[in-house]
């Protein structure tokens, strides 16, 4: 399943949560402003302050995000990502940083391969996959 244009849509404008997990399975997620899809099957993702998630990233590249509003946008992303801290994606993300209303400098890219999409939906489609 690649995401629909409302879908992305969402991603673009709303906050995210990203959640990231230890080697070990201990879970960690935090917020992120800076997330937009690419295209239907790609989201790239600026590091301006993560700590944990880094670290968890460099172990385990599997990543779950939701929108903030997902009363809106009932869907969980899941995929794997990843790091560059040089190149086209790092001069994609710097240039938002430099863009933002208080300049930002990113200290990496974090590009995401969406590999699979769920409704998280209350009612009988819940935590199904999207195919
Ligand atoms: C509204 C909001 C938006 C944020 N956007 C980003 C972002 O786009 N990129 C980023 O690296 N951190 C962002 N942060 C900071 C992270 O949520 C978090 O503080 C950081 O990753 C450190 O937490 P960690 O140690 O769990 O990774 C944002 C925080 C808030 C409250």
């Amino acid at each position: 399943m690649s995401m629909t244009n409302e879908m992305m849509d969402a991603i673009e404008k709303d906050l995210v949560f990203l959640a990231t997990a230890t080697e070990d399975g201990i879970p960690n997620v935090v917020p992120i402003g800076f997330a937009r899809p690419l295209d239907e099957d790609t989201i790239l993702i600026a590091d301006n302050y993560m700590n944990k998630s880094r670290k968890n990233l460099e172990k385990n590249p599997w990543i779950s995000l939701v929108t903030k509003d997902s009363q809106k946008n009932p869907f969980q992303f899941k995929g794997k990502v990843e790091i560059f801290e040089s190149g086209k994606y790092f001069d994609t993300v710097t240039e938002w940083g430099q863009n933002a209303m208080t300049k930002l400098t990113p200290k990496a890219a974090i590009l995401m391969k969406v590999e699979e999409i769920y409704s998280i939906q209350p009612g009988p489609e819940a935590g199904k996959k999207i195919e």
